[in-house]
């Protein structure tokens, strides 16, 4: 019998370069796609698939986040008063219970492995998920459900893969795959950051985890690695034999929004989704695309 996943850790410390100069003053966590931030729908995600707690590793200037899963009671008052009753409703129906949410500062920009291991003590000894909010999903059934069901029956480490061309290997870390059956491929190997030329293969990890939490002692002793950072991919690296250990290729198309071409795709492919948008964008986009 596998564990139930109950928590999930939100990776929010990192300084969103890439996006400069909209994340100078607010989190990169904090960007719209369509109406909701990028951290919404990653809680949303995390709720969807029987989550319980909800881990933020936080950083200086990202208060923003800490706000928007709180109470807003001028907010609250104001809508009641102008009777906008299903706004209100909306806004109450989201928001986290009482408990459900914890913060944990990360001091340095250290690194996503880093600011895993800076949830240790909130996750404790259990299997966890780990959801990094610029990476959005757009599936029927949402990435994080589908990992969880997949993980029930193999346990261990899971990671969601993709295929990517072969010239972007260097962004992501890339399995050696060994067997395949479905969805899940056996992990043999695992390398963040290889170059086109030496990757040894293109299924490349994006930002949905389900891990032991194991990981953590690799964590501690984890030396830096690509980029001078304490790498998540690394200390998976080293569980590889020690625990079940696959690549789950989930359905869906997934966006990067800390890349301002990402980021923009996912809010036309948002919005195409909506049916109170959708139709309303689309003959926009199908004039702008005509004269292209
Ligand atoms: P990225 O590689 O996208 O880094 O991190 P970044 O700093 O956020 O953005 P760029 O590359 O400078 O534009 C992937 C995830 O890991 C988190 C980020 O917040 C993001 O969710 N992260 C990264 C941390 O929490 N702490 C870190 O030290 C680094």
């Amino acid at each position: 019998m596998t564990k139930k996943i109950r928590k999930a850790v939100f990776p929010v410390g990192g300084l969103g370069t890439r996006f400069l100069p909209a994340t100078k003053a607010m989190p990169k966590e904090m960007l719209p796609v369509v109406d909701k931030p990028l951290i919404h729908y990653a809680m949303e995600e995390a709720r969807a698939a029987g989550v319980e707690h909800f881990i933020f590793v936080t950083s200086r200037g990202k208060g923003a986040l800490e706000d928007h899963f709180d109470r807003h009671f001028e907010l609250e008052e104001t809508l009641s008063r102008r009777g906008k009753t299903a706004e209100l409703e909306a806004l109450l129906g989201w928001q986290p219970a009482m408990g459900e949410v914890s913060y944990v500062r990360q001091p340095e920009a250290l690194g996503l492995g880093h600011a895993v291991l800076c949830a240790k003590h909130l996750v404790g000894d259990e299997p966890f998920a780990v959801i990094l909010p610029d990476d959005l999903v757009l599936a029927e059934k949402p990435c994080l459900a589908q990992m969880v069901d997949a993980h029930a029956g193999v346990g261990g480490n899971l990671v969601a893969v993709m295929d990517v061309p072969r010239e972007h290997t260097q962004r992501y870390g890339v399995l050696t795959p060994g067997k395949a059956e479905g969805a899940l491929t056996e992990v043999k190997g695992l390398v963040e950051k290889p170059k086109p030329e030496v990757a040894p293969s293109t299924l490349s990890v994006i930002g949905r985890y389900i891990l032991e939490s194991a990981i953590f002692g690799h964590l501690e002793t984890q030396e830096r690695g690509a980029g001078g950072e304490i790498q998540l991919t690394d200390a998976m690296a080293k569980m590889i034999g020690e625990v079940p250990f696959h690549g789950f290729t989930f359905d869906g198309t997934r966006f990067d929004c800390g890349d301002k071409v990402g980021f923009l795709q996912a809010n036309v492919a948002f919005a195409l989704a909506r049916p109170d948008i959708g139709p309303k964008l689309a003959p926009f986009l199908a004039e702008t695309a005509a004269k292209l």
